[in-house]
């Protein structure tokens, strides 16, 4: 890459279009995003890369993609830009009950699940790659309808991780506009969030209580502190990986689920992987998988 000039002062930048990226830029963007996410840039998604990029270069006055590359790459506060970088270039479009088989199987697991499971710990569940929240919110809901049915008692906690910042805030506000919950059952909707006068709606705090959410970059989840997890869903993240990363990820995933745990992926996301402690949950349209008991 050619490493170019920094800003230069009095040069109102946000005039200037920017110029095509070299094809020796795209593979240097390229490498630097799936080495620190993962994320796979392909021939297909470089106008979406450059107009993401050229936008918040905007923004900071970059001149250029080369003087752009050396800000985010520059130590700490390379790290800070990395981190607003990432919001702008991951994908976080997400649903409540966005896959609903997947819920469904979840439900009826945990119903089935209650009797045999011991008591003495609560039910922990995880959403991997959460974005805004529904993913996370929609465990939660599950999770106390299947317990309140079944044993009257919701010991549970759920919790949400994803790489995004920007994602990880709007989830903790737990803030919706009525569109999004278009598609959550009426009931549900009125037990669980709470109309607020900017037509917008709030999580109920006793839901919002089990809930929390953390910054985890799925390339890093050997040093990810959870264990013995019941639930594990990672939906709608694997298809931006490779297919050797996807399984490395999956592998990580297995080892965190305690025995006779499930582990729920999006539907294609991976094929043919297999795991020594998982066993395939027979299922025509959720990709499931429950860890051998002890
Ligand atoms: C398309 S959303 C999926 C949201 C939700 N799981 C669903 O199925 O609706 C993908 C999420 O994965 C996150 N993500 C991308 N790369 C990641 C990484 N390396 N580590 C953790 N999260 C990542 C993005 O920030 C984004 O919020």
């Amino acid at each position: 890459m050619d490493k170019g000039q920094g800003m230069q002062p009095g040069v109102d930048w946000s005039l200037r279009p920017l110029a095509d990226m070299s094809a020796a830029e795209f593979d240097d963007w390229q490498a630097l995003l799936e080495e620190r996410s993962g994320m796979v840039v392909t021939e297909q998604r470089r106008t979406f890369l450059q107009t993401n990029l050229s936008s918040r270069m905007r923004e900071v006055g970059a001149q250029d993609y080369a003087s752009y590359y050396r800000q985010v790459t520059d130590g700490p506060r390379g790290a800070v830009e990395w981190s607003t970088l990432m919001d702008r270039l991951t994908v976080q479009e997400t649903r409540f009950f966005r896959h609903p088989p997947s819920f469904a199987m979840l439900s009826a697991y945990m119903k089935q699940r209650v009797e045999s499971r011991s008591a003495t710990r609560p039910w922990s569940l995880w959403s991997v790659g959460c974005a805004s929240g529904e993913e996370t919110y929609s465990l939660a809901i599950c999770a106390a309808e299947a317990l309140t049915c079944t044993s009257g008692e919701t010991h549970f906690g759920v919790i949400g991780t994803d790489i995004s910042l920007s994602a990880l805030n709007r989830s903790r506000d737990g803030l919706y506009v009525r569109r999004r919950l278009e598609q959550l059952d009426p009931d549900l909707r009125e037990r669980y969030f709470q109309a607020l006068a900017d037509d917008r709606f709030r999580v109920v705090p006793s839901l919002a209580a089990r809930v929390c959410f953390a910054r985890l970059n799925v390339l890093e989840l050997a040093s990810a502190p959870m264990s013995d997890v019941d639930v594990i869903f990672c939906q709608n993240l694997l298809i931006y990986f490779r297919r050797w990363r996807r399984r490395e990820i999956l592998n990580r995933l297995a080892e965190r689920l305690a025995p006779g745990g499930l582990l729920v992926i999006g539907a294609g996301e991976v094929v043919g992987w297999q795991h020594p402690e998982l066993v395939p949950v027979a299922d025509s349209q959720v990709l499931a998988f429950t860890r051998k008991c002890l």
